[in-house]
């Protein structure tokens, strides 16, 4: 399973940590950046990872800022995009089980790099329930045809 990385300049230590450690649980990871440090604007990342979601190229995404917050609206702007900001295990859990996320999101100063690790290896072991979950998920997809 290939996992894609996107963050913004506030976000690029916790970013290489929990990369390096997907990358030990077995994953293939793909880095959306950025690297540098240098002020920058997170739609950017958002949207990238989630156009790489969308395209099939990687089968989900990590995305981190500051808070987490400003670069999830952003990747949830994309069609076909589920992306969860959650700042503990059991909230990135359920947002698979039932939301069927496709990107967990969460913020680089808000929580520290081991809580981060244990809400990622949560997230990516979790699987959707399916059943009256599908129907829920559906609805919500289905908003993005209305307009
Ligand atoms: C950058 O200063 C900060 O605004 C960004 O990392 C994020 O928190 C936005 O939602």
């Amino acid at each position: 399973m290939k996992v894609g990385f996107g963050n913004d300049h506030a976000s690029v230590d916790m970013k290489m940590e929990v990369m390096e450690y997907v990358k030990e649980l077995g994953y293939e990871v793909v880095n959306y950046g950025t690297d540098e440090k240098a002020s920058c604007d997170y739609p950017v990342y958002g949207e990238k990872v989630a156009n790489a979601v969308v395209a099939g190229e990687v089968d989900c995404g990590i995305l981190i800022c500051g808070t987490g917050i400003g670069i999830s609206l952003a990747a949830n702007k994309v069609k076909g995009i589920r992306a969860a900001v959650c700042s503990e295990p059991y909230s990135a859990k359920l947002s698979k089980q039932h939301n069927n996320s496709n990107i967990l999101a969460f913020g680089s100063r808000v929580i520290g790099p081991e809580l981060a690790k244990m809400i990622v290896k949560t997230w990516l072991e979790a699987e959707f329930e399916g059943g009256r979950h599908q129907r829920r998920v559906d609805m919500i997809m289905a908003i993005e045809n209305k307009r």
